[in-house]
């Protein structure tokens, strides 16, 4: 029997099957362009090769096409018979993961890492800030995912993805001298993991090193082919520093080509999140931004999201709405209940609603209410950080100046004297 990258064994006997497979799994772990096409040339050399379908699968939920992943996914189920148990337990994760049964699937993942903690693909689905654990909507869910990569790292050794992930971990619960460590090896081992040049950003990003940021990104991106998942929200991450940096016209430049919807590449979870969040962040520093970005913005989150459930989705989605003036879709998140964090987003909606009006005392009133759990939406701390600094930027313009710098050196301390907010100069 052949043995993946990670040395599980697989049930094909074609070297080239094989090959293709370990191609698709490493092009998947890296967040670079071609995972699919790996995995269809392993079933073009071994048609009963199961995992290739599921690499198809993932690949192809990976970058939105549902309908088609559900097709690999009935392909490979017919395929099932005379496989191993861990290729049919990877069958089991795919299969809830793509029916939208988080809680279950976490379950399943958690279950079968602790049987074969090195089927990478499935370790995969419970790792970053958008993942199993990411979206499960708890208090304490960066505190999970530390946990749940600490343990899986002593089984990979010297590997370039496991690193990049437990790297993540440990930046998102504010240890990052030890993740950059742990980013410096995973990315030498291999420069062109998109996942660890991402966090790599997110390091400098929490220790608030514009200038550098901006350098680190500039030298990495050229060689990034656009259509990779992380493309887009890269170039957020550019824009983002553009905008630290006083860098008006170089945000634009990059919002306008790689993070909305109309030139980009993301899928539109990012594409949304990501353009919604440097609009808003862009106000904060006291920039303008047009009534016709708002709507058609408003426009493009009611088509690809119109119904409430994706809670990370949904806060953006309201402020989008709000700031368009789209009663019609900010009353569903106002009024709805759905989604992992669901019981919290009408209140950020209320809020992104009365902030748009310039009802400060209003804004004031609705994000005290949720402040304490922001952790539940989603995402990672520098994403979250639009409601930190809206939250700053409220209680500033309600008159509660301490109140707004204990809140920045309680919850974000390196940005207490650099917040970008225009409020805190002016006030
Ligand atoms: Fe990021």
């Amino acid at each position: 029997m052949l043995t993946d990258f990670y040395g599980n064994q697989l049930t094909t006997s074609t070297g080239l099957a094989r090959d293709s497979y370990d191609i698709g799994l490493r092009a998947f772990l890296s967040a670079n362009y071609g995972a699919q096409e790996a995995f269809s040339q392993a079933i073009e050399a071994d048609p009963n090769f199961i995992l290739a379908y599921l690499g198809v699968a993932r690949a192809l939920m990976s970058s939105g096409q549902i309908a088609d992943a559900k097709t690999a996914l009935g392909k490979a189920r017919n395929l099932l018979e005379g496989t191993t148990d861990r290729e049919k337990s990877h069958f089991l994760c795919c299969e809830l993961l793509l029916s939208g049964e988080a809680k279950k699937a976490r379950m399943a993942v958690q279950n079968h890492v602790s049987e074969w903690p090195r089927d990478a693909m499935i370790a995969q689905m419970s790792t970053s800030v958008f993942g199993l654990i990411g979206f499960s909507g708890e208090i304490g869910r960066e505190n999970d995912l530390l946990e749940y990569t600490a343990k899986l790292l002593p089984e990979y050794g010297e590997d370039w993805w496991m690193m990049s992930m437990h790297a993540i971990s440990l930046c998102e619960t504010g240890q990052t001298l030890k993740s950059m460590q742990l980013m410096e090896k995973a990315l030498n081992l291999n420069p062109r993991n998109a996942n660890a040049a991402h966090f790599f950003a997110h390091i400098l990003y929490e220790e608030n090193e514009v200038s550098a940021g901006r350098d680190y990104l500039a030298a990495w991106m050229p060689n990034y082919d656009r259509r990779s998942l992380l493309h887009g929200h890269l170039s957020w991450h550019q824009a983002l520093w553009a905008l630290y940096d006083g860098d008006e016209s170089a945000m634009w430049e990059i919002v306008d080509a790689s993070v909305s919807n109309e030139k980009g590449s993301s899928l539109p979870i990012n594409a949304l999140t990501d353009t919604a969040s440097i609009y808003y962040r862009a106000e904060l520093a006291g920039y303008n931004v047009s009534a016709e970005r708002w709507l058609k913005l408003s426009k493009y989150a009611a088509e690809k999201f119109p119904t409430m459930g994706q809670s990370f989705v949904d806060i953006h989605a309201a402020l989008a709405h709000a700031m368009a003036g789209n009663e019609e879709y900010l009353s569903k998140l106002i009024e709805g209940n759905s989604g992992f964090a669901g019981d919290i987003v009408p209140a950020v909606a209320k809020a992104w609603g009365a902030i748009s009006e310039n009802k400060w005392d209003k804004a004031k009133e609705e994000l005290e209410t949720a402040s304490s759990e922001f952790e539940r939406f989603g995402g990672s701390r520098a994403q979250r950080d639009l409601l930190e600094f809206t939250y700053v930027n409220v209680l500033l313009r309600t008159g509660n100046k301490a109140n707004a710098q204990k809140i920045l050196l309680e919850r974000r301390p390196v940005f207490y004297e650099k917040a970008p907010i225009e409020a805190i100069s002016g006030s």
